[in-house]
Order: C-alpha cells, then sequence, then structure tokens
C-alpha cells in the first residue's frame, strides 16, 4: 500500500535528537518496519497548494497519516480527488484537518491517537494559567533587558487561589486540567460541555456545570479551551460571546486556534477586555509572520503567552503517538479491531459523541 505522511520539519533539532519521532526526519520510526512489509512510505512538510507533495501524493495514496502539529489540511476537494484512500490516521489528537464529514461519505476512515498527548497539554494548560496569572512573560521580558522595575510586573501578577476557573470542553484534557487545579485551591471549579461527566468525576473534582455558555463565561475568571474544533465550536469564542466574559479575565486555548475569532480577541486584549490570552494553536499552521496572536498585548503590554503548537508533541507525547500510529496501521493491515476510543470516523458514519451533536 501507498502510505503518505505529512510530518513537520526537524532540522538539525530532529539529526541530534531521534526522540523527535513525529519529523519528516525521523518518520514516526515506521519506515523500515514498513518497507518490510513491501509497503511504500512517502514523507513530506510539503503540504500547501496544488504542486505540493501532499497535494500531488494524495490522489493514489490509500493511507494517510497527518499530524495537527504541521497540518495537512484534507479538504473535501482533496478528498474526491483521493480515489485510494481508505485510513486517515491523526498521528496525536484532534483531526479538525481533515474533512470528516467527506469521509463519512467516501467511507474513509479516521482514527487518533486518543489520550497519546492529553496529559502533556493538560500540564501545558496549567502551565499557561500560571503564567497568565502571575504575569510571568513581561516579567522574565524586564530581566533580559536587564531593568528592575518590581512594581511594573506587580501591578498586574495574581494569585490563583480564589479564582474561578472554568473548562470549555471537559473531556479527557479538560479533565486533567480540572484534576492538576485541585490543589490550588481555586474559588470555584466549572465545565461547559454537551455531555455532563459521570457524577463520581464531577464530585471528584468538585466541578460545578454550567449549562448556557454566556452565563458560564461570565462566571468564570479563567477559560480554559478543551473542545475539538467542529462545525458547532468554530469562531464560538466571537466577539458577542467576549461581551459576556469577565472583565479582565484570562483565556487559555490548547485545543484550536480557529475555536476563537482571532481578530475579537486581538481585539479584546487590546481593549483590556480579557487580560492575558495564552496557547500553542492558531486558525492556520504555520502561522503566517504577521499573525496578530504573535504580538498582541493587554494595554500595559503584557498577556501574551502564545507559543508555536507543541504542548503535545513533547517527546513523551511523541513516543506515545508513534506507538499508536504503528498499532493502528498493524491493525488495518491485519484485519483486525482498532481500539473503539481511537475511531473518530468508522465505516461511513461518526464513532465518537466529541465532534458536535449529530
Ligand atoms: P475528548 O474527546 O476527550 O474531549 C472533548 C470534549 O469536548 C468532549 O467532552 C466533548 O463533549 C466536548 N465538546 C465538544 N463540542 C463541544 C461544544 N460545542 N461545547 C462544549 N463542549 C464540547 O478530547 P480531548 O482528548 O480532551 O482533546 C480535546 C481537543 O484538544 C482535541 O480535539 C484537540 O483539538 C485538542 N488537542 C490539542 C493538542 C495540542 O497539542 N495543543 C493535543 C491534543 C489535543
Amino acid at each position: 500500500m501507498k502510505v503518505l505522511a505529512i510530518l513537520y520539519k526537524g532540522g538539525s533539532a530532529a539529526e541530534q535528537e531521534p526522540r523527535l519521532l513525529g519529523t519528516i526526519e525521523n518518520q514516526l520510526g515506521i519506515r523500515d518496519w514498513l518497507e518490510s512489509q513491501g509497503h511504500t512510505l512517502i514523507v513530506t512538510d510539503d503540504k500547501e497548494g496544488p504542486n505540493s507533495v501532499f497535494q500531488k501524493n494524495i490522489v493514489d495514496a490509500d493511507i494517510l497519516i497527518t499530524t495537527p502539529f504541521h497540518p495537512g489540511y484534507l479538504t473535501g476537494d482533496l478528498v474526491s480527488k483521493a480515489k485510494n484512500l481508505k485510513l486517515c490516521v491523526t498521528a496525536g489528537v484532534g483531526s479538525d484537518h481533515i474533512d470528516l464529514n467527506a469521509c463519512v461519505d467516501r467511507k474513509i476512515q479516521v482514527l487518533e491517537v486518543t489520550g497519546s498527548n492529553v496529559v502533556s497539554v493538560a500540564e501545558h494548560v496549567v502551565m499557561s494559567i500560571l503564567l497568565l496569572v502571575r504575569n510571568f512573560v513581561p516579567a522574565h521580558e524586564m530581566i533580559e533587558r536587564g531593568d528592575w522595575m518590581v512594581s511594573e510586573v506587580a501591578r498586574n501578577a495574581f494569585d490563583l487561589e480564589g479564582k474561578v476557573v472554568g473548562t470549555l470542553g471537559a473531556g479527557r484534557i479538560g479533565y486533567r486540567v480540572l484534576q492538576r487545579l485541585l490543589p490550588f485551591n481555586c474559588k470555584e471549579l466549572l465545565y461547559y460541555d454537551y455531555a455532563a461527566l459521570p457524577a463520581d468525576a464531577a464530585k471528584a473534582v468538585g466541578a460545578r456545570r454550567v449549562e448556557d455558555l454566556k452565563d458560564f463565561v461570565s462566571q468564570c475568571d479563567v477559560i480554559t479551551i478543551n473542545c475539538p474544533l467542529h462545525e458547532g465550536t468554530r469562531g464560538l469564542v466571537n466577539a458577542e460571546l467576549l461581551k459576556h466574559v469577565k472583565k479582565g479575565a484570562w483565556i487559555v486555548n490548547t485545543a484550536r486556534g480557529a475555536i476563537c475569532d482571532k481578530d475579537a480577541i486581538a481585539e479584546a486584549l487590546k481593549a483590556g477586555q480579557i487580560n492575558g490570552y495564552a496557547g500553542d494553536v492558531w486558525n492556520v499552521q504555520p502561522a503566517p509572520k504577521d499573525h496578530p496572536w504573535r504580538t498582541m498585548k493587554n494595554p500595559i503590554g503584557g498577556g501574551n503567552g502564545m507559543v508555536p503548537h507543541y504542548s503535545g508533541t513533547t517527546l513523551d507525547a511523541q513516543a506515545r503517538y508513534a506507538a499508536g500510529t504503528k498499532s493502528i496501521l498493524e491493525n488495518f493491515f491485519n484485519n483486525k479491531p482498532q481500539e473503539p476510543a481511537n475511531v473518530i470516523v468508522g465505516i461511513g458514519k461518526y464513532e465518537t459523541k466529541a465532534y458536535g451533536q449529530r
């Protein structure tokens, strides 16, 4: 079979660090294994436009492997051109870069390595909440500049203790964030999700469900976004919703950039409606050099905790999602059943409830 993998470029870092498995250089560690079974593997990071290696090779590929960190966007148009495509594997979690509805129609299966990096992301979320609330980035930048003016950073530094933190989406990552916040003695932990947490799970973290989104955001000092991107969440955090966000709240989005309206967020931060925004996901990846989220600031010059998409690609996570990708392929080649939790789109239907209410 022809396997096409769109991964990110690792450069000299990947040559020096073989555990960077998610790169075009280290190829998820599956080349020798695939070739020993008679399959062909094409690996590239060249993914944009009709002349890209991705678009040229998708037409006769049987299997597509992509990663959310450098997404190969499999649009409906490309699905219709991909005549042999049977399986899409997301090396990681989050398959919004694939037109899932088109895959349902064409009976192309879409699988993720569910759970492979959920702890990695939850830890990044807690870090990002703390760096915003404590005004860490401007404090560090001051030190690098050679300055020392405590009041300039302390004027916007707070404790997380006593704050209300809410997760928009309380699945694997959202719930792990709540678990990790317990020792901080927040005033309250809230969640907004169309699926209620099991009663014992909610009780274990003391989380209260808020069923109306505007009501939810109006109660949170910190909002952490942990739902997939789908028709029901694209642009969910827009200018209208931001009007209901508590003034001076902090938002952390490690879910997907396009859940938030790019310009509305930049404007709300600039105006001080929100005090900070952090995360690692962007509406287009790689983010253009002039993307407003790279440099946006609150009125006193802080509140930006943006980084490139890497929270779910720690070396620990890469080991897990590389092994998970191989295991999905093994099951596929040997006609064995897949782990049910990994199946996003089965043959002709969604097998998960997380990508929107249908
Ligand atoms: P999950 O499937 O365990 O949980 C998702 C939750 O979101 C579910 O409880 C679902 O009911 C809820 N949800 C869906 N639509 C919603 C809506 N409209 N409003 C409220 N809640 C909604 O998924 P998991 O593992 O927690 O991952 C969540 C997302 O995080 C992924 O889909 C991906 O986009 C992102 N992610 C980001 C990574 C990174 O490196 N930054 C790495 C891994 C995941």
